[in-house]
């Protein structure tokens, strides 16, 4: 008897729940604990993620091996890319990736994206198979800035005008390869500002979402973008419209960081960007990236 009702406590307890952010994007997901998930706890955040295309945990306490193995119960995971440092991962974790401002002691930052704003972007669309989530964990952070922006991209084309949806209709739209969203010139490539030269991938402007089917419109970033098969100028038009209207406050939600958060959200279903914050503070974030399982496809 005393057992029973002891298990049935602890059930109650721990039964997950999910908080909305704001209107329009994301949940926050109360009672799992990310080090130690039961398998249930796993499935509804799976069900929660695709559904909100962001979920944020508070007050996690993970080491970096518990982090990857996080990660990685929601797929494969990407390699950390080299940062524009030309530095790679944390020794013996590959999957492991640092987003900070700090200097080591060569002086060089030891993660990436600085302290600068970040500008509005999804992540690695330049790739023909993106990555699917990406997760962030934060360990420090500034007195003040460095929130990350969260904006929906179901929310943004249901709510699209219907001449501007008529003219994505069908289109594919070029993802710049040049840049990172920290403004940074990826390795191994050059400066190159003209959208119609630079390195990149056609993507379809609305997608299929892999698992819910539901359309939903895929940007990538601002910059070098390019709508194909129009002039540069009519190109220009159109995303600068498009972008207007998908990154408006309701489709918003803007994290302010606390010590043990998880942010995690769904790359094809999102757009995300950071503000700066000053540079002599510090922030520090552990990042993984779950890989793409199929190439985004026209709804
Ligand atoms: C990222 C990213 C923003 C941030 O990790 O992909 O864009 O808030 N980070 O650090
Ligand atoms: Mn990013």
């Amino acid at each position: 008897m005393t057992g029973t009702a002891t298990q049935d406590a602890t059930r109650t307890e721990r039964a997950p729940a999910l908080r909305p952010l704001t209107t329009n994007v994301g949940m926050e997901v109360c009672g799992i604990d990310l080090a130690h998930p039961a398998p249930a706890d796993l499935s509804f955040i799976i069900d929660a993620f695709n559904t909100h295309g962001a979920l944020l945990f508070r007050g996690q306490n993970l080491s970096n091996e518990q982090l990857v193995g996080f990660s990685r119960s929601l797929g494969d995971l990407d390699e950390a890319p080299v940062n524009e440092n030309g530095q790679t991962a944390v020794p013996g974790l590959p999957e492991l990736y640092v987003i900070s401002n700090i200097e080591g002691t060569d002086g060089a930052p030891i993660g990436s994206l600085g302290s600068g704003e970040a500008a509005w972007h999804t992540d690695m669309s330049y790739l023909e198979n993106p990555p699917d989530a990406s997760l962030l964990y934060a360990i420090e952070i500034p007195p003040a800035g460095g929130d990350t922006w969260i904006a929906n991209m179901y929310a943004t084309l249901d709510h699209m005008p219907a001449d501007l949806r008529s003219q994505i209709e069908g289109r594919t739209i070029k993802h710049d390869g040049t840049y990172n969203s920290g403004g940074y010139v990826r390795q191994g490539l050059v400066a190159n500002d003209d959208p119609l030269t630079c390195e990149g991938t056609l993507h379809p402007a609305v997608c299929a979402h892999p698992v819910t089917g539901r359309p939903v419109l895929y940007l990538g970033r601002r910059r070098n973008a390019y709508v194909d098969g129009l002039s540069l100028e009519e190109s220009e038009a159109l995303l600068d419209a498009l972008w207007a209207h998908a990154t408006r406050p309701e489709f918003c939600y803007a994290h302010k960081w606390r010590i043990g958060d998880v942010l995690m959200w769904d790359n094809r279903a999102t757009l995300h960007r950071r503000d700066e914050f000053d540079a002599t503070a510090r922030r520090l974030m552990h990042r993984t990236q779950v890989r793409g399982k199929s190439v985004p496809r026209p709804a």
